[in-house]
């Protein structure tokens, strides 16, 4: 008995201890304590006001916004299991996207982590980072993309064709082609879809990888992903379905070929480096083409006169054309209104709204220290609604794009090392589309309802798997068809 009184106590002090051990370590890292803001309760820290606000119709930014308001352009907080310092500002981008090579690295969660693969682009920083680049450069420059434009436009006229009343799947067709030349309907692209859309939720997913959770669903699609790609890969080394695609360019020019003998040479892929980059491309460049397709549609929907004008710009191609033929290569690469269109949507609706690094070294932002280590997120929402260099920053207005911008006060497609490679293939498929829906649809009170549900998904947080319009649909065609 009285064994037992003592074991108690013991356990009583050990928990005691414990717990003042842990709130000590809780107000490290002692560094930390120059920067305004609070680290919140206890092992949850802010997450649970991070991940409402995330989900709420404000999104991310209210939960920036507030604290900005009490604490400035620069706070601390503890969310997701890690001490993060949160910035704003055209001086703080600079640091963070055009600064010191190897100063910080890409901050994925432990999910996207463990599904890209350590491998992948995201995961890579200094030189190999650079030479990954340099290999993808190429099949995603302007010239590379030609080949694969006609593909995209008679799948644009398809999928609108088929809309009314449909899930139109363009963006994910558009990259399975590209980089498999899957077709764009039967089982290889059925199954290519319902692997990619478990990869794709498993990125915002808790980190438990038990049979049933949205994570561990997540790798074991990868995993189904990668043995496509890899039965791809064996019957394009033996000679059998030659395409021009993505996958064939890096097989001829890049891969690590055990017959070549290039084993050793640092400059070419394993197919281990091959596929994660292939799965990289495919998750980086799917959702995010999607949402700003669909945030476009609606600001259309919200401002007729930015419609009209971008419908002018479409009807003088259109009526250029000779004998009624499709849009051409350089149709696509003259819209100036349309770029505009674009570049506001993602100003506005700024795809990706914050960027988030972790510091490689010790370093200093703005007069405050940031230690190696720490996770530090650029919060681009208020770059792009900062009132100085966008006068009234809510309006839609894509003429704020007919002069040059200061520096860095754009960052849509981000800046620097990490600038998105795949700007120009995003900016084709929305032409491309966009250029077939005004020409034949008229605007409609439909559109944005009918948009809804993935733009929400989109604030959400959850990644939006396709642009997907939804049933009752009565289209207004505009008869110029
Ligand atoms: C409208 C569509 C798109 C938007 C708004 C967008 C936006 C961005 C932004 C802002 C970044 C920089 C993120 C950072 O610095 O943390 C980025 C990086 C990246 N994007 Fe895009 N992107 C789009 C489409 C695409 C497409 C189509 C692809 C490829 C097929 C792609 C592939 C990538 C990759 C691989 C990176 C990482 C680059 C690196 O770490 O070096 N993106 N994107």
């Amino acid at each position: 008995m009285e064994l037992s009184m003592i074991m108690i106590l013991v356990l009583i002090l050990v928990l005691v201890l414990s717990a003042i051990f842990f709130l000590h370590s809780w107000n490290s890292p002692k560094a930390m304590e120059g920067i305004p803001g609070t680290l919140g309760w206890p092992v949850v820290g802010e997450s649970f006001s991070f991940i409402s606000e995330f989900s709420s119709p404000a999104g991310i930014f209210s939960f920036m916004n507030k604290r900005q308001q009490r604490y400035g352009k620069v706070f601390k907080s503890y969310v997701l299991g890690r001490f993060t310092v949160f910035m704003t500002g055209r001086e703080a981008s600079k640091i963070l996207l055009t600064g010191k090579d190897g100063m910080v690295s890409l901050n994925l969660f432990y999910t996207g982590q463990q599904v890209l693969g350590p491998t992948s682009l995201l995961q890579q920083t200094g030189q190999a980072h650079k030479r990954l680049r340099r290999l993808i450069a190429e099949p995603l420059s302007v010239d590379g993309l030609k080949k694969y434009f006609q593909f995209m436009n008679n799948l644009a006229i398809e999928m609108l064709d088929q809309w009314p009343g449909r899930t139109v799947f363009f963006t994910l067709k558009v990259i399975g082609n590209m980089i498999m030349s899957l077709e764009p309907t039967g089982e290889e692209q059925e199954k290519f879809r319902a692997n990619f859309k478990l990869i794709s939720s498993s990125f915002a997913s808790l980190p438990f990888k038990i049979p049933g959770t949205a994570f561990h669903n997540g790798i074991k699609a990868r995993n189904r992903m990668y043995a496509m790609l890899d039965s791809t890969i064996s019957k394009r080394r033996n000679g059998e379905g030659f395409q021009q695609d993505f996958l064939e360019s890096l097989l001829k020019k890049h891969s690590k070929d055990a017959s070549e003998g290039d084993e050793d040479d640092d400059n070419k892929l394993t197919d281990k480096q091959l596929k994660d980059n292939i799965l990289t491309l495919l998750v980086a460049g799917h959702d995010t083409t999607t949402a700003a397709l669909t945030w476009l549609i609606k600001f259309l929907e919200e401002n007729p006169a930015v419609l009209e004008r971008l419908r002018e710009e479409h009807r003088e191609i259109q009526d250029g054309r000779k004998d009624g033929s499709s849009l051409t290569w350089s149709d696509v690469n003259n819209m100036p209104y349309t770029n505009k269109v674009i570049n506001e949507t993602l100003r506005r609706a700024t795809i990706l709204p914050w960027f988030s690094r972790k510091a490689a070294q010790d370093f200093e932002i703005d007069g405050y220290k940031i230690k190696k280590g720490w996770s530090i997120n650029l919060d681009v929402v208020s770059i792009h609604h900062d009132p100085e260099v966008f006068p009234d920053p809510q309006k839609f207005d894509p003429s704020r794009f007919d002069e040059p911008l200061k520096p860095l006060s754009f960052l849509g497609f981000g800046n620097g090392q990490r600038m998105c490679p795949g700007i120009n293939l995003a900016k084709l498929e929305i032409c491309v589309f966009i250029h077939h829906l005004v020409c034949r649809y008229k605007r409609s009170s439909r559109w944005a309802i009918l948009l809804l549900q993935s733009i929400q998904h989109q604030i959400l947080g959850s990644y939006t798997s396709n642009l997907t319009l939804y049933p009752p649909l009565q289209v207004e065609t505009s008869g110029e068809k």
